[in-house]
């Protein structure tokens, strides 16, 4: 990737990778993903962030193509190797640049990187660091997704560095969010993925942000946001305490019982108007699941007891939603079994972090009868009356 100027001498420097399809070797990336760093000419040079390591060529090709010799900071907002993993690169070819991080990143980039104490420019909440013309300022915003993680404004331009927040896996030649239908599903898919566990602290740095001019958002994932409103107003959405009328809908199905079952779920919630999103696992991108649990109001489970307890694939999509923290008020399950199980335990056991209430599941022994459906008929009026008391749906809707 070359760089280009974003405005007045702020270059985007960093580096697309069109092939990445897993991160952390768990996150799948459909659409590749972006390392993106910002390089300012002031009087003094400042870079933020670097890049990961894989693309460390491309940062530093970007810079000499700029004609860049010397970097006086490199601001390294969030320690993640996917930004700060090229730093060690960087101050070999640019020595005199000192590491403008706060105290908790240094002491992650000193454990990751094996950085000396003697490379570091260490700023606190609020403080400003002056470039010549324009000055930097630092805004603590711990939790999005690391514990260190802070955003730079540059209050002249007003432009917002946010490094991972705002972010989207997304490798585009866009260089800002101009489709931006693509990007809200791609911003929306990372919130789900990365940041949906940390919604109370991001409700907190919104309000902190409310009364700050911004009129670009630069993510250090994805294209910059020239219509920084489009990116607030999802977050806004997606971290407030209101949920959709809608079931997610996951399971797994191993001789057609639990299929059965779900099929006829699904028609008995989209009968009573209540937007369903199923989810066959042997069949799932797990990414997808993650977005549709950032909206609904109930999740359902379904699976065969396997050796007493849930399928190990259904375990695995109960243990992401339970990591994943999702605002949904309500939790059921439907499955079959054949002798015994406990999976209505394990259930309860694994959803800990799900501030949910439970509805009452339907487990039916074999393959289901007419009785039965007269259950599930049930489940789904449970679901619409708890739809309704709770005011997901409005106005008797
Ligand atoms: Fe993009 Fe948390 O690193």
């Amino acid at each position: 990737m070359t760089s280009r100027e974003v405005k007045n001498n702020i270059y985007s420097v960093g580096a697309i990778d069109w092939d990445r399809r897993l991160f952390d070797e768990l996150i799948p990336l459909p659409d590749g993903t972006s390392y993106n760093a910002y390089l300012i000419k002031d009087e003094k040079v400042a870079l933020i962030d670097a890049v990961d390591p894989t693309k460390e060529k491309d940062l530093l090709s970007n810079l000499k193509g700029l004609g860049i010799e010397k970097i006086d900071y490199l601001i390294s907002q969030h320690a993640e190797q996917d930004h700060s993993g090229a730093i060690p690169k960087v101050l070999e070819v640019y020595p005199e640049a000192k590491v403008v991080a706060n105290e908790k990143c240094k002491g992650m980039l000193k454990d990751l990187l094996s950085l000396p104490e003697e490379k570091f420019l260490v700023i606190g909440d609020e403080e400003k660091l002056s470039l010549g013309k324009r000055s930097l300022e630092f805004i603590f915003a711990p939790w999005v997704h690391w514990p260190e993680t802070f955003l730079t404004y540059l209050r002249e331009e007003k432009l917002l560095f946010t490094c991972d927040l705002f972010g989207s896996h997304l490798a585009t030649s866009d260089l800002y969010a101009i489709d931006e239908a693509k990007v809200y599903e791609a911003a929306k898919r990372y919130y789900a993925e990365i940041m949906m566990p940390f919604r109370s602290h991001i409700q907190r740095h919104l309000a902190r942000l409310h009364n700050l001019p911004i009129e670009i958002i630069a993510p250090s994932h994805g294209p910059i946001y020239h219509r920084p409103n489009f990116i607030l107003g999802a977050y806004q959405d997606w971290v407030s305490d209101e949920v959709k009328n809608e079931v997610v809908l996951f399971y797994i199905s191993m001789h057609g019982s639990t299929q059965k079952m779900a099929e006829y779920l699904i028609s008995a919630l989209m009968r009573r108007g209540i937007k369903v999103l199923p989810f066959n696992l042997t069949k799932t991108d797990i990414g997808e699941l993650a977005i549709s649990l950032v909206d609904c109001g109930t999740i359902l489970v379904g699976s065969p007891a396997v050796l007493g307890g849930l399928h190990p694939q259904v375990l695995y999509a109960v243990y992401l939603a339970n990591a994943l923290r999702p605002k949904t008020k309500f939790l059921s399950f439907f499955g079959s079994y054949g002798w015994g199980c406990r999976v209505l335990d394990i259930l309860k056991e694994m959803t800990n972090n799900l501030k949910v209430e439970m509805i009452p599941p339907v487990l039916i022994k074999g393959y289901p009868k007419e009785k039965d459906f007269s259950l599930l008929e049930g489940l789904a009026d449970e679901i619409l009356k708890r739809h309704r008391e709770s005011q997901i749906i409005k106005c008797g809707g």
